[in-house]
């Protein structure tokens, strides 16, 4: 089987940390390179995280800054449930490696330019670089064969009760995404949140004996206590569910349905993902909604994958 073609954009992050050692591992997928946004937290956190994972497990993937703001809205970060360094819990060696000098949106546009329109697009954090791109260069936009996201909810959020995380901290970029024509695939709440690394789970990885499955333990130990905000028992692994559905679509419950962001900064509901799950307003979907995953494969990808790395 050929391998899927993807770029990671993340906002490192305890679950984006944990999608990085997937897609950077898997024998599906070709992870072309990782642009990072802030979101959990600021830009220099975001990208300081994500350099660490891909030192600590010595991936050999290039790594491109992106937007440190949202398009519209004041910066909101998640340091409720991310800590103060957007990632903690695990202790890492001192950072030696650095990013590409390139920004992460022209790193998008000429490799997507360049591409023969088979690379998947896998954001798991404010979609304030997809959009960049998609503005300053609209011809990558036929170029695009995929977005898989994880953001938003048919239901209830988590930043705020109407709104995902990853969509609230920039409403207006996801507009521009979810309006853009791409094949869009939404890995919302409603999915996410029932995938939980518990303490059978957390053992499970550390019992791998790698670096990566310590890896995992370090990371998921600290969201195990820090998302009882959000009324969970243990941490998401919220961004991995993005990658897997990549290499593994078959464990996954989807429904095609129209889908609009609510921009209104005034409202209750601003970045909320308003589904349309019944159809009401007679429009052509545009999103394919994920609503429920099948765990136990999940789980064995996941550690199959971990498996792979030092
Ligand atoms: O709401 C969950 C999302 O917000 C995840 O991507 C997590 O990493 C945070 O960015
Ligand atoms: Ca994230």
């Amino acid at each position: 089987m050929e391998k899927r073609k993807m770029i990671l954009d993340c906002d490192t992050g305890h679950d984006d940390a944990i999608a990085l050692m997937v897609a950077s591992k898997h024998p599906q997928i070709d992870l072309l390179g990782v642009t990072v946004v802030a979101g959990n937290s600021t830009l220099p956190k975001t990208l300081r995280n994500t350099l660490n994972v891909v030192q600590h497990l010595g991936l050999e993937v290039p790594v491109y800054a992106g937007c440190d703001r949202p398009l519209v809205r004041d910066q909101d970060v998640a340091d409720d449930i991310h800590g103060e360094s957007g990632l903690d819990g695990p202790v890492f060696p001192e950072l030696h490696i650095q990013a590409q000098e390139k920004h992460a949106v022209l790193y998008l546009i000429e490799t997507l330019l360049a591409s023969e329109g088979d690379i998947t697009l896998v954001p798991v954090g404010p979609l304030t670089n997809i959009a960049m791109a998609m503005r300053l260069e609209p011809k990558i936009v036929p170029l695009i064969k995929e977005i898989v996201l994880m953001g938003g909810a048919v239901g209830l959020g988590n930043a705020t009760p109407a709104a995902e995380f990853n969509i609230y901290a920039d409403p207006e970029a996801a507009h521009i995404v979810f309006t853009s024509g791409v094949p869009v695939t939404m890995m919302g709440l409603d999915l996410t949140n029932t995938a939980l690394a518990d303490m059978k789970v957390i053992e499970r990885m550390e019992a791998l004996g790698n670096k990566a499955g310590k890896l995992f333990g370090d990371i998921m130990r600290f969201t195990f206590h820090s998302q009882a905000v959000n009324g969970l028992s243990a941490g998401p692994v919220h961004d991995v569910t993005a990658v897997t559905y990549l290499v593994a679509p078959e464990l996954y419950q989807t429904k095609k349905m129209y889908v609009q962001i609510d921009t209104n900064m005034q409202g209750p509901c601003y970045g909320r993902t308003v589904c349309d799950m019944n159809n009401r307003y007679h429009k052509e979907p545009n999103v394919n909604v994920g609503l429920a995953i099948d765990l136990e494969p999940f789980w064995d990808l996941v550690a199959d994958t971990l498996q792979r790395h030092i």
